[in-house]
């Protein structure tokens, strides 16, 4: 029987889940409160799968089968049929509840509540849904997600050993690799990650070198595939700015973890990056 999924929140990183698991073979209800989203979402899917088409990585009827696949709603419109219900909205903590709360209604009882939260406490999201926080767990996936081939798979306390072998087995459907890890602050992948970008804010703005250098000498240094600064600007400056604030708030160090007075600064700006057109560069040309 095919699998289906609802991901709610039709951003860079819900409408990327949407297209890997629809390619994969399973159906998805991608939902979104904004008409607008969904159009972005349903462009941006129709153009990777020309691209994977181009390429001979599938064919046109794969192709054309992985779009059938998907359906684009403003509710939760095949919530009951449900498995998973993916929540990828905005990196807020209060926002994340209330999808939450709504998911707990209106979802089966056996249905998995996962959050693609890339630091936000699962545990706290968990308490937020009373008796449902054992179905609660993180899924945490890599911009851009058709690409990046992990899934950050986060447990609380509370989590189920049902939940996250379930987790676990959607990850490797959707032909990711899931690597499971406790909840603290950032997780392991963006405690790790964003000091090292904030790092380079504090390099840049000490005058140490320019972005191109700072970006060159990490690139080619260290055989990151993009330097920092670079890739702060796609994952976004204000998700990189807020998940120092939790890093900064959870784990105490205030020095150690401040978000950079540079990386504030474009936040408060409005450059964040790709998605605005400047961040750290300009895209606009
Ligand atoms: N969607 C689908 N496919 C994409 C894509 C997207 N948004 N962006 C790039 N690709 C594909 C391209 O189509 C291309 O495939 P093809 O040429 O075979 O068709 C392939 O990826 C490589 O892309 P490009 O040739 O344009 O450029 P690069 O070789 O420089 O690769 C990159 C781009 C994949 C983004 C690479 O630079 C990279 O891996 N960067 C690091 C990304 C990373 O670290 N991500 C994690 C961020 S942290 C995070 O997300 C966690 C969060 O909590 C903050």
């Amino acid at each position: 029987m095919t699998q289906i999924i609802s991901v709610i929140g039709a951003g860079t990183m819900g409408s990327g889940i949407t297209i890997t698991a629809a390619s994969a073979g399973i159906e998805v209800c991608q939902v979104d409160v904004s008409q607008e989203q969904l159009d972005r979402a349903k462009f941006y899917h129709e153009k990777t799968l020309k691209r994977n088409v181009e390429k001979e990585r599938m064919t046109q009827d794969e192709a054309d089968a992985a779009l059938s696949r998907i359906c684009y709603c403003q509710d939760h419109a095949r919530a009951s049929e449900s498995s998973f219900a993916i929540e990828a909205a905005t990196e807020n903590s209060e926002i994340k509840k209330k999808i939450f709360g709504a998911m707990a209604s209106t979802y089966p009882s056996n249905c998995i509540l996962a959050t693609n939260t890339s630091s936000i406490s699962i545990t706290e999201i968990g308490k937020s849904v009373g008796e449902a926080a054992d179905r609660v767990i993180g899924m945490h996936f890599f911009n851009p997600v058709p690409v990046m081939k992990l899934v950050e798979v986060i447990k609380s306390p509370s989590t189920s050993k049902e939940t996250l072998a379930r987790t676990i087995e959607l990850s490797e459907q959707m032909g990711k690799t899931p690597i499971a890890a406790n909840d603290h602050p950032g997780f392991v992948s963006n405690r790790v990650l964003m000091p090292m970008i904030n790092e380079a804010f504090h390099a840049w703005n000490d005058g140490v070198a320019g972005p191109d250098e700072i970006d060159g000498i990490m690139k080619l240094g260290c055989a990151f595939p993009m330097g920092p600064l670079r890739l702060a600007d796609l994952i976004g400056l204000d998700v990189c700015r807020d998940i120092m604030l939790v890093l900064h708030e959870g784990l105490g160090h205030p020095d150690k973890y401040a978000p950079c007075a540079k990386l504030v600064e474009l936040v408060e700006a409005g450059h964040l990056g790709n998605k605005t057109g400047r961040g750290v560069y300009d895209y606009t040309s």
